[in-house]
C-alpha cells in the first residue's frame, strides 16, 4: 500500500478545535493548499473555535459542528468527501475529570473511535493510498518508578486512570482492525505536550493563568510525580512525518526528551514570571499551594523515542526552556484568549476539584 500524497489529500480530523489538534491544523491547512481539511468537532469546553481563527477562511478548510458518535453524521460526512487520510484527536483529555465521571470519556474515546473506524472500512476497500492515525498517550503504559528505563513500544499497556483505561481501550480496537482486516491504521503515543492555546485546566496553562492572576497555584501532593514533555508544535511535526513515513500496524512513541517534576516546573514557571515582573527572586513560588493528591495518581512517565528517531528520523526540535519562554510569552500577549474561558464551567470545575 503506497503512503500518501499529503500534498493532494482529502484529510479529516477530529478534535482539532482543541489543544494539539488546533496546533496541526494551524500548520497542515497553510503548508498544504491543494488538500482539503475537514475537522469534526463537538465543541465541548475543551472546543475553541477561536483556536483556529487564523485559517477558518481558508478555502480548503471546512468545519463541521458534530459529535463522532453522531452515526449520521459520521456516515454522511464520509459519504460526501471521501477522506483518504483521518486523524483523530477527538477526545475527552483531562485525567481528573475522568475521575470525577468516567462516562464520556469511554463514549468519546473507545465508541466514537469505533464509529471512525466502521466507516472508514466501509469506504477504504477500493483506495490504495489511506491511513488512519490515532493520537493516543504516553499514559496508557501505566506508571513507572524513578529507576524504570523509559517505556518503549513494545511496554505492556498497564493504563490505572478512567481516562488512560479509554485511551489503552481505542488502542487495542485499532490493533484488532489492523490484524482482522488489514486496516492501515498508525498509533502514536506521545508524551505531556504545553504551548499555546492550551485550556488552562492543564498543569502549565493553569500555572501561567494563575500567575497573571496572582492566584493560588495548586499542586498535587508532594509535587514530585515526572513527566515527560513536549513542546505542542513538535507534537504536531510528529504527526505529519508518521503520515508520510510511518509503517501500517506500528506503534511510535513521542516525547520530548524532557523529564521533569510537576513541581520543578512550577517553581521554574514562577521564576520565569519573578524575572518578567523584576521582582524578588522566590517571590512567585508563595502562590504555590498543595493539595490532596489525585487518587492513584501516576508516579512517573517517561519515553524512549529511540525508534521515531531511527525509523521516522524524527526529533524534538524545542528545548523545554525556549518552549517554556514562548508558551507564557504568548499566554501573555493573549488575555482575550484566555479570560472568557475562567468564568462559568471552568470556575465551578476548579471549586469542585481543588476547593479553592
Ligand atoms: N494534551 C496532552 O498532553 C496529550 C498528550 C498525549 C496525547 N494526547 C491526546 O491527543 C488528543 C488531543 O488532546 P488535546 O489535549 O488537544 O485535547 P483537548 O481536550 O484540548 O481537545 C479535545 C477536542 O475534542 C473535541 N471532542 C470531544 N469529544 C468529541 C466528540 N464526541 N466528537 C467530536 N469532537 C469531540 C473537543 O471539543 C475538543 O475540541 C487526545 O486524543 C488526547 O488523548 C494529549
Amino acid at each position: 500500500m503506497k503512503s500518501p500524497d499529503m500534498s493532494k489529500s482529502t484529510i479529516l480530523v477530529t478534535g482539532c478545535c482543541g489543544f494539539i489538534g488546533s496546533a496541526f491544523l494551524r500548520r497542515m491547512v497553510a503548508q498544504y493548499p491543494q488538500s482539503q481539511f475537514i475537522n469534526i468537532d463537538k465543541l465541548t469546553y475543551a472546543g475553541n473555535l477561536n483556536n483556529l481563527k487564523s485559517i477558518e477562511a481558508k478555502k480548503n478548510y471546512h468545519f463541521i459542528h458534530g459529535d463522532i458518535l453522531d452515526r449520521d453524521k459520521v456516515e454522511s460526512i464520509f459519504q460526501e468527501y471521501k477522506p483518504n487520510i483521518i486523524v483523530n484527536f477527538a477526545a475527552e483529555s483531562h485525567v481528573d475529570r475522568s475521575i470525577l465521571d468516567p462516562t464520556s470519556f469511554l463514549e468519546t474515546n473507545v465508541l466514537g473511535t469505533l464509529m471512525l473506524l466502521e466507516n472508514a472500512k466501509k469506504i477504504w476497500q477500493s483506495f490504495d493510498d489511506k491511513r488512519f492515525i490515532q493520537i493516543s498517550t504516553d499514559e496508557v503504559y501505566g506508571s513507572l518508578s524513578e529507576t524504570d528505563p523509559p517505556f518503549n513500544e513494545r511496554n505492556n499497556l498497564q493504563p490505572n486512570s478512567p481516562y488512560s483505561a479509554s485511551k489503552a481501550s481505542a488502542d487495542l480496537l485499532i490493533r484488532a482492525y489492523y490484524e482482522t482486516y488489514g486496516f492501515p491504521a498508525l498509533i502514536s503515543r506521545c508524551s505531556n505536550n504545553y504551548g499555546p492555546y492550551q485550556h488552562p485546566e492543564k498543569l502549565i496553562s493553569l500555572a501561567i493563568v494563575s500567575l497573571f492572576l496572582k492566584k493560588p497555584i495548586p499542586v498535587y501532593g508532594d509535587g514530585r510525580q515526572i513527566r515527560d514533555w513536549i513542546y505542542v508544535d513538535d507534537h504536531a511535526d510528529a504527526i505529519e512525518c508518521l503520515i508520510q513515513n510511518g509503517e501500517i500496524g506500528e506503534v511510535y512513541n513521542f516525547g520530548g526528551e524532557s523529564e521533569k517534576r510537576n513541581i520543578d516546573v512550577i517553581q521554574s514557571i514562577c521564576d520565569i514570571f519573578d524575572r518578567i515582573r523584576a521582582q524578588k527572586e522566590g517571590e512567585s513560588r508563595k502562590l504555590i499551594i498543595f493539595v490532596k493528591d489525585r487518587p492513584g495518581h501516576d508516579k512517573r512517565y517517561a519515553m524512549d523515542i529511540s525508534y521515531v528517531k531511527e525509523e521516522l528520523n524524527w526529533n524534538p526540535s524545542t528545548s523545554f526552556e525556549v518552549g517554556l519562554n514562548k508558551t507564557i510569552d504568548w499566554y501573555q500577549k493573549n488575555e482575550m484568549w484566555w479570560v472568557p474561558l475562567l468564568q462559568g464551567e471552568l470556575k465551578d470545575y476548579y471549586k469542585k476539584q481543588y476547593h479553592l
